[in-house]
């Protein structure tokens, strides 16, 4: 449970207009309170995220919900049921309270309740929404640790609630429920398979870069050019293809090319490292190998550590093995293939 001192300093600075850094389980928001468009336009100033690039509004609970969403449909609220609070965003027509810069101008809002007890905690003594992006600048690597956030973010924060790493590690699945079939926006926390169990029938795939597809048709999801100019979708806003990307080039590899690969790169002078599920026998001496980050599941939880370790450590190629394309591996991918992005 979060102190009692700082939860109401949070509180206050909340209602004041501020900016409140805090837990979720999938990773550290920048929030503010989504009724005052003053500091709503600050997380866009500190994060340097363009305007126009929609907010998560955070709730305590779905009883809230009206207040936030107009026309739920069905299968929202089965949705809400089975996965709320949890890593789960859902995409809604909006009401009329919800200000125009929290969703970029767009009728719709994303909405989720968070399961992390800071979060709660927070959400429950405040009362009202607080709209938040993940608490780092625009296209950087995601928070999963209270340090983290203060080392991107420093002052430019006005509070910061510790609740110790985030458990997920990776940011929310998100499910556009506006149109005739759910499309899935995002791939995150929540695995696309649960979300189809509790469906029960059609998930237009919209994450892959360059194209989409039906998540239940079990095509190879590792189809389609990645030839995506930056913008996935225009009903996936701020899904661009380049994104959370560490200072270190990120180079997707396989367990049976990345020591030749490492040792061609080092062959250039080149600081390299070596991110992989399990240890890799027969590096060559110079690389640099982090300590394997696990299967699906752990790999999630520690992915963005190891991406910030990469760059203290000064590694300037980091050669990634990812977790098999299954669970929540899907959306490791998935962070992966954008970190490797080339980017602009
Ligand atoms: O796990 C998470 O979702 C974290 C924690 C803090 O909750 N938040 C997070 O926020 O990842 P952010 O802003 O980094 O990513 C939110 C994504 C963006 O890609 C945004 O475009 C999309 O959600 N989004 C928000 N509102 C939307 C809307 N009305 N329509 C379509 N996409 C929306
Ligand atoms: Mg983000």
């Amino acid at each position: 449970m979060p102190d009692p001192a700082a939860l109401d300093r949070a509180v206050q600075a909340l209602r004041a207009g501020a900016l409140v850094a805090f837990p979720t389980e999938t990773v550290y928001g920048l929030g503010a309170d989504a009724a005052n468009v003053d500091a709503v336009e600050r997380i866009y100033a500190v994060k340097g995220r363009p305007v126009g690039h929609p907010l998560i509004v955070h709730i305590g609970s779905a009883e809230v919900l009206d207040a936030w969403a107009d026309d739920v449909p069905p299968v929202a609220r089965l949705l809400i049921d089975a996965f709320w609070p949890g890593p789960l965003t859902l995409i809604l027509r909006r009401t009329d309270r919800v200000p125009d810069v929290v969703t970029g101008g767009r009728d719709t809002v994303g909405l989720r309740v968070p399961d992390h007890p800071v979060a709660r905690a927070l959400l429950a003594e405040f009362g009202g929404g607080v709209a938040a992006p993940s608490a780092n600048r625009y296209g950087k690597v995601s928070p999963t640790t209270a340090e983290h956030v203060r080392a991107d973010l420093g002052a430019d924060v006005d509070v910061v609630l510790d609740g110790g790493p985030c458990p997920v590690g990776l940011e929310s699945t998100i499910v556009d429920l506006t149109g005739d079939v759910p499309e899935l926006l995002r791939s995150g926390g929540l695995t696309t398979a649960r979300l189809v169990e509790v469906i029960g029938g059609d998930l237009l795939d919209r994450t892959r870069m360059g194209g989409s597809s039906t998540a239940t048709d079990h095509r190879d999801p590792g189809q389609g050019p990645e030839h995506d100019p930056g913008q996935a979708s225009s009903r996936a806003p701020g899904m661009a293809a380049s994104h959370y990307a560490p200072a270190a080039t990120i180079e997707l590899t396989t367990v049976d090319e990345v020591a030749r690969r490492g040792a061609e790169l080092a062959a250039t002078g080149c600081v390299v490292g070596v991110l992989a599920p399990h240890a890799i026998d027969a590096l060559a001496d110079p690389i640099i190998e982090l300590e394997p980050a696990g299967q699906a599941e752990e790999y999630a939880r520690l992915l963005y550590s190891r991406l910030r370790q990469a760059d203290r450590l000064g590694i300037e190629v980091l050669l990634v093995v990812a977790p098999p394309e299954r669970g929540v591996g899907i959306a490791v991918a998935d962070r992966l293939r954008r970190a490797a992005h080339p980017r602009r």
